[in-house]
């Protein structure tokens, strides 16, 4: 296994794609209201990405992916695909996961968002799975490995008696969408490889509010809970500096300051 280590330039590249997708999901959160289609929100995104960022929707034909980006609606796990059939409703929770490139490099994040009057479970477990991701991400620095995130993402999600996704992982990044390492979301503490200054890869937690168990539906794509219970998800594009991380894809409301 070889992992990618950046050089300065190639790490001021992934910076700059790292706020464009964190740019990317500011902007869409205000056309997030019941009533909208999934669909319609992924024409906003496309357009805007391509016409305004001037960069490319990296899931657009990837692997056959129809659209630009993930919409993953209450059960759906993740990539979820967009559609004019599917309106949000009132107490929806709703998953918007943009990868873009922009200069050969990709930047990839995602957040769940409550859809109007919010769902008190839904609320709950949108909160925990974004505490799950930052203390995942509050593991990262030169000298611990792999395992001590997964370790962290689990033990938040168990904590509060949820359930995290094994079947999905976060991945190295760079000139790769989806590259090595694989990054579970469950694991032990000390296992897994040394993280290094320069490694850059997601962390992307789905957490569960029944089990853990998944499925795949017929279009190859969308993956829901085989409970049919909520489910959500939040991804940052990290790098390891020599002294902890970096979240390039880092947003004004992000809140990993009150979870030490
Ligand atoms: N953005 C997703 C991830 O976090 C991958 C989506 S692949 C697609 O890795 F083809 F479904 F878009
Ligand atoms: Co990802
Ligand atoms: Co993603």
């Amino acid at each position: 296994m070889t992992i990618v280590i950046h050089t300065l330039d190639e790490i001021e590249k992934m910076r700059r794609v790292g706020r464009l997708a964190a740019q990317q999901i500011e902007m869409i959160e205000e056309h997030i209201k019941p009533g909208v289609s999934t669909g319609e929100l992924d024409r906003i995104c496309h357009d805007y990405t391509v016409n305004i960022q001037k960069a490319i929707p990296a899931p657009l034909n990837y692997r056959g992916f129809p659209k630009s980006i993930c919409t993953s609606v209450n059960h759906v796990v993740c990539h979820g695909i967009p559609t004019d059939d599917k309106l949000l409703k009132h107490g929806d929770i709703i998953n918007i996961d943009v990868t873009l490139i922009k200069d050969e490099f990709h930047g990839d994040t995602s957040k769940t968002f409550l859809v109007g009057k919010p769902n008190v479970l839904g609320e709950r477990l949108t909160k925990i799975a974004k505490e799950s991701l930052y203390k995942g991400i509050l593991q990262v620095k030169p000298g611990n490995h792999l395992g001590d995130i997964g370790w962290a993402t689990q033990t938040c999600a168990e904590k509060n008696r949820f359930t995290v996704v094994e079947e999905y992982c976060g991945h190295g990044i760079g000139r790769v969408f989806h590259d090595e390492p694989q990054v579970l979301h469950y694991g032990r503490r000390g296992a897994g490889i040394e993280l290094k200054p320069g490694m850059i890869f997601t962390i992307e937690p789905m957490v569960n509010a029944g089990k853990a168990a998944v499925r795949l539906l017929s279009d190859d794509w969308t993956v829901v809970t085989k409970d049919h219970k909520l489910t959500a998800q939040w991804e940052h594009t990290i790098l390891v500096t020599d002294t902890g991380y970096e979240i390039l894809t880092y947003r004004n409301d992000d809140t990993i300051d009150q979870y030490g």
